[in-house]
Parts: structure tokens; C-alpha cells; sequence
């Protein structure tokens, strides 16, 4: 390994490398650090696009609007209007990085950049490159990053926990599991960036890739800093049903552009078009709206899915614009431009995170957090579509500029203690470990899902407990694996979501539940305290 580096920076998405650029740009030495290869996480799928006020008819004021809309009351309003105003700049930050995005002939402020609309946009304002915007992003950014003289690029190699000095709390660096060697090295850096992602791989369904297991969340907790409004946990509502493929999404952006939404037939046909019942914005009302009438009308009527139809558009636009996933589709057997697709909700993203300020400041001095780690107040009760890679980039430079002012003036880090090797046995227990996650995931989709009641919750709760003391054993008596570390940390972010979902005695945004079903006239976040 490389001497120290200044910053040491947890996760490469979206957040991880457009701040390692920015501080590298500047002058700093980071490491860079991924469970998986450099381009991976949520970031590499990314569909509809990447949300900013751009075109003439919109306003920053209109973004901000819609956001605290789907926020359903419980945004920070400062940090709405600090993300909106800051969108076009990093918007231009990615052009002038390479990132090609779809072109169109308007001019927009002197870029030509095509917009698209998702759900809850009051205006056509996502950017976007076809269907595979965070594609386009990822490889662009993880390709500068790994040509970059001043970014280390660390691969398959697993933060375990932070190394923090309690008694004048401070993070020194972080316990790293490599994936290759099985060793576990302690890393010191003057700071430490968390843009580990999010947390959805804790339901049985879920649209993200296996990593998303809360891991930075969890470290966070661990070392003492609050977490809040973790019981929002946002289900897309059209991620693809089939046998042959899991967690495959469906961009919102097909519903931007005139798909609709069909219940099935006695036969399976496409039948009512049902979304006008619950909504007078029918499939572009905000995701919470969506997921919960699909999943009301597939439980009402016993049906496995529910159809998603473009076919009505010429067959031309539907390649144009959606060319990644008419292929994917195709190669499955169902044509999108004659046929419908059937889709389901399944879990996306983590409304709430480690607390952070304007900076990306975390409780822990030294520690920030940016992207969908954090909770920055800016998605409250619900995101907008396409506002979380805004997120991810706007805190990604709020996280940079802090470091560049800071850095001159932080201490060296001392010299850390290594990690304990005293666990030298090795379990022959993996079928416990893959036996729990399922478990886990399986409870949380059944009874902490789209709709809730306390009693479900609380049985959610005992069987959280019951698996944190299992895993807790485990992970004291035998040597560490990869697997053992994501599901302890998905353990712990269970128990945060279940303990925020009881909390909350009313249903607001992306929590619903029957017990009490009204929404509560004064809003409050749910923020917990280790
Ligand atoms: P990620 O991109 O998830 O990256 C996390 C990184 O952290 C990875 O490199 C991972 O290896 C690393 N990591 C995690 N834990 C550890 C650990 N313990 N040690 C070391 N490394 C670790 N949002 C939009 O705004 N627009 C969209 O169109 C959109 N479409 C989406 C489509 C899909 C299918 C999905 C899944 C999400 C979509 N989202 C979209 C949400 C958005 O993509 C994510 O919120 C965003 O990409 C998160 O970026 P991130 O940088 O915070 O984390
Ligand atoms: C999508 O393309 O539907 C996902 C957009 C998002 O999660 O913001």
C-alpha cells in the first residue's frame, strides 16, 4: 500500500469519484476504495437520468417546489434550495468531463442537452444519456480516477469499521478486509469520505446491485453519529417481472414519456388502466403514490404483476430512447414496441443516512458523508426522481471545497492500532451466514414493505434482534469474510428502519402505515442517537 493518503475516500459511485477528481484536481492524495471492481454500485445502473432547472420555462424555484412536494413535508428547505441552485453547475462539471449525454437541438444556456420527465416534475428537466445515464457517468468519472496520478485506486476491498479516537473524537481511518489476501489492514487519512451507497439490498427485492448493503450507515452508527429518517425506505414502482431476471429496473422515464399502466386481465391481457383512480396525476404522480396503488391492486386482486405499455408509441422513438432496455427485454422474449412488459415494485433507494450539514459535515469530526449514505434533509419523506446523482455530485464538491480549505490545517493521523487477529478460525458455518440474509431480507420485505402495521413491525423487530445477537457471536468468535461483514451491517440498518418505522406514529411519504393512517400536521424528522 501507498503512503497515507489526506483523504481516504469509502465507495466509488457517483459521490466517491466526482469528490476524489475534485480533491485530486486540486492537489490532494486520495485512496479510493470499492467493495467490487473501481465501477461499480448503484451509480453504474442508473436509468432516467440526472434532474437540473435548465430550460427556459423551468425555475430553480420550480425544482425546489416539486422536490418538497415528494418530500411530503419533511425536507430541510435549505438544503432543497442549496441542491437545486448548485444542479446546472454540476451538471457542467460532468460535460466538461467527458460525460456524453443525449444532445437535442435546443439550446439550453449554451448546452444542447435533451431533457426528459419522470414522476412529480412539474417540467421536462432530466438529463440524461439514452436509458443508461449512470453508465455514461460511472465509466466516464471511474476511468478519469483510475488515470489519475494522485487517486489510489483500491479494489474488492472492504471497510469493516472506522478507527475513531473516543476520547477526542476524531475518525484516524478505517479497518480494511481485502477480498484477494482475506487480510484486514488498518488505513489512517487525515479525513474520511463515506459515499458508500445505499442500503436496499436489506429486501428480498430490491433494484440494486448486491453491494447495497448499508455499510457506510452502519459504520457511522457504530462510531457515534446520528442517523435519521431511516424508516423511508423508497420502492420503484416498475422494476421488470421475470423468471430469467432479477432486479432489472424500468426507467421512470418511459411513464415521462407516455407509457401507462394496465392492471392484468382474468386471461393476462392488458386491462384497466388504473392509475387515474388514485391520482389525478395517474403514472406521473411521485413514487410513493405509484408503488403503493400497484402494490394495493396486486394484493386486491391476487395478480403477480401489473403491465407497463409503450407499444402505442411509434417503434422508432421506443429504440431511440430506450434502446437498453428494449434490447434487454428483447433478449427475454417481449418487444416492447408491440408488447406490454410486466413489472412489480421492488425496493431502490434509502431516503434517510448518516446526518450531515451543508458540507457534508458528519457528527464525527474528520468524517463527511455524500450521496446516498447521508441524509442531507434534501429527499425527506420521499425523493424525486433523478435528485439523487444531483445529490451525489452537489455534496460530493460540498465535501471537496471543506476538505480543500481544511486539509492544510488537519493533524496527521497517529499511528493506528492493527486489527485484532486473535479470531483465527475460520467458521464452517457460510450456510449460516447466506441462511440469515435470506432470512432478514425475506422478514423485512414481508413485514416492513410498502404498507405497514405495528404489528408486523414489531415482529420484524424480535426477529431482528434475535439475528443481531447470532451475528454479533459470529462475528467476535471466527475470522471476518466478506458476506459475514455486509450482513452484520445490514442487521443493524434493519434494526434503525424497523425502530424509525415504530417511532412514527402517523404515514407521511414513503411510510405508510394502517395503524395510523393520518398524516400529522407538524412534521418531524426521526433522528436516532447511538
Ligand atoms: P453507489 O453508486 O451505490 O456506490 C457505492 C460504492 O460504495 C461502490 O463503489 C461500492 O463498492 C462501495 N462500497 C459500499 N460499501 C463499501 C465498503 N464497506 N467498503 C468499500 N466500499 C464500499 N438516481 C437518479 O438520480 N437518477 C436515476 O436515473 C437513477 N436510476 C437508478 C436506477 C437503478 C437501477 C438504481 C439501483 C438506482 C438509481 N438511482 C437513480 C439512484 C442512484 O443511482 C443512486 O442513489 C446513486 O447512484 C448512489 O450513488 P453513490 O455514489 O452514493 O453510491
Ligand atoms: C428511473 O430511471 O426510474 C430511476 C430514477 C431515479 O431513481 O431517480
Amino acid at each position: 500500500m501507498n503512503p497515507s493518503p489526506e483523504v481516504l475516500i469509502l465507495g466509488s459511485g457517483a459521490a466517491g469519484l466526482s469528490a476524489a477528481l475534485r480533491l485530486a484536481e486540486a492537489g490532494h492524495r486520495v485512496t479510493v476504495v470499492s467493495k467490487g471492481p473501481l465501477a461499480s454500485g448503484s451509480t453504474l445502473w442508473a436509468q432516467g437520468g440526472i434532474s437540473a432547472a435548465l430550460d427556459q420555462d423551468d425555475s430553480l424555484a420550480a425544482h425546489v417546489h416539486d422536490t418538497l412536494i415528494a418530500g411530503a413535508g419533511l425536507c430541510d428547505v435549505e438544503a432543497v434550495r442549496f441542491t437545486v441552485e448548485h444542479g446546472p453547475e454540476g451538471i457542467d462539471w460532468l460535460l466538461q468531463h467527458g460525460v456524453a449525454f443525449t444532445q437535442s437541438d435546443e439550446d439550453l444556456n449554451g448546452r444542447r442537452l435533451h431533457l426528459t420527465r419522470e414522476g412529480g416534475h412539474s417540467h421536462r428537466r432530466v438529463v440524461h444519456a439514452a436509458d443508461a445515464t449512470g453508465f455514461a457517468v460511472e465509466t466516464t468519472l471511474a476511468d478519469l480516477a483510475s488515470r489519475h496520478p494522485l487517486i489510489q485506486v483500491l479494489e474488492r476491498s472492504v471497510a469493516v469499521d472506522l478507527i475513531v479516537d473516543r476520547d477526542a473524537p476524531r475518525v484516524h481511518g478505517v479497518y480494511l478486509y481485502d477480498r484477494n489476501s482475506k487480510r484486514v489492514d488498518a488505513v489512517a487519512a487525515k479525513a474520511v469520505l463515506l459515499a458508500t451507497g445505499g442500503a436496499n439490498q436489506v429486501y428480498l427485492y430490491s433494484s440494486n446491485p448486491f453491494g447495497a448493503s448499508g455499510d457506510g450507515i452502519a459504520m457511522a452508527w457504530r462510531a457515534g453519529c446520528r442517523v435519521a429518517n431511516m424508516e423511508f425506505m423508497q420502492f420503484h414502482p416498475t422494476t421488470l417481472y421475470h423468471r430469467d431476471s432479477r432486479s432489472f429496473l424500468i426507467t421512470e422515464a418511459l411513464r415521462g414519456e407516455g407509457a401507462t399502466l394496465h392492471l392484468p386481465t382474468a386471461d393476462g391481457k392488458v386491462g384497466e388502466r388504473f392509475m387515474p383512480r388514485f391520482d389525478e396525476r395517474a403514472e406521473l404522480a411521485p413514487r410513493d403514490i405509484v408503488a403503493r396503488a400497484i402494490d394495493h391492486e396486486m394484493k386486491r386482486l391476487g395478480v403477480k404483476h401489473v403491465w407497463l405499455d409503450i407499444s402505442h408509441k411509434p417503434g422508432d422513438f421506443v429504440r431511440t430512447h430506450f434502446p437498453s432496455i428494449y434490447a434487454h427485454c428483447l433478449s427475454l422474449g417481449i418487444d416492447i414496441t408491440q408488447a406490454p412488459i410486466p413489472v412489480v415494485p421492488s425496493a431502490h433507494f434509502t431516503c434517510g443516512g448518516v446526518m450531515t450539514d451543508l458540507r457534508a459535515r458528519t457528527d464525527l469530526p474528520g468524517l463527511y458523508a455524500a450521496g446516498e449514505v447521508a441524509c442531507t434533509g434534501l429527499h425527506g419523506a420521499n425523493r424525486l426522481a433523478s435528485n439523487s446523482l444531483l445529490e451525489c455530485l452537489v455534496f460530493a464538491q460540498a465535501a471537496a471545497d471543506d476538505l480543500i480549505r481544511e486539509l492544510p490545517h488537519l493533524p496527521e493521523p497517529p499511528t493506528l492500532r492493527p486489527w485484532d487477529e486473535s479470531r483465527v478460525s475460520d467458521s464452517d458455518e457460510d450456510v449460516v451466514v447466506s441462511h440469515n440474509w435470506l432470512e432478514l431480507r425475506t422478514f423485512m420485505w414481508d413485514y416492513v414493505g410498502i404498507v405497514r402495521t405495528s404489528k408486523r413491525l414489531l415482529r420484524a423487530q424480535h426477529r431482528v434482534d434475535l439475528l443481531r445477537r447470532e451475528i454479533v457471536e459470529f462475528y467476535r468468535n471466527y475470522r471476518i469474510t466478506h458476506h459475514l461483514i455486509e450482513l452484520r451491517n445490514l442487521v443493524t440498518v434493519a434494526e434503525l428502519i424497523v425502530s424509525s418505522a415504530l417511532s412514527r406514529r402517523e404515514s407521511r411519504g414513503l411510510h405508510y402505515t394502517l395503524d395510523y393512517p393520518q398524516t400529522d400536521s407538524t412534521p418531524e424528522p426521526t433522528i436516532l442517537k447511538p
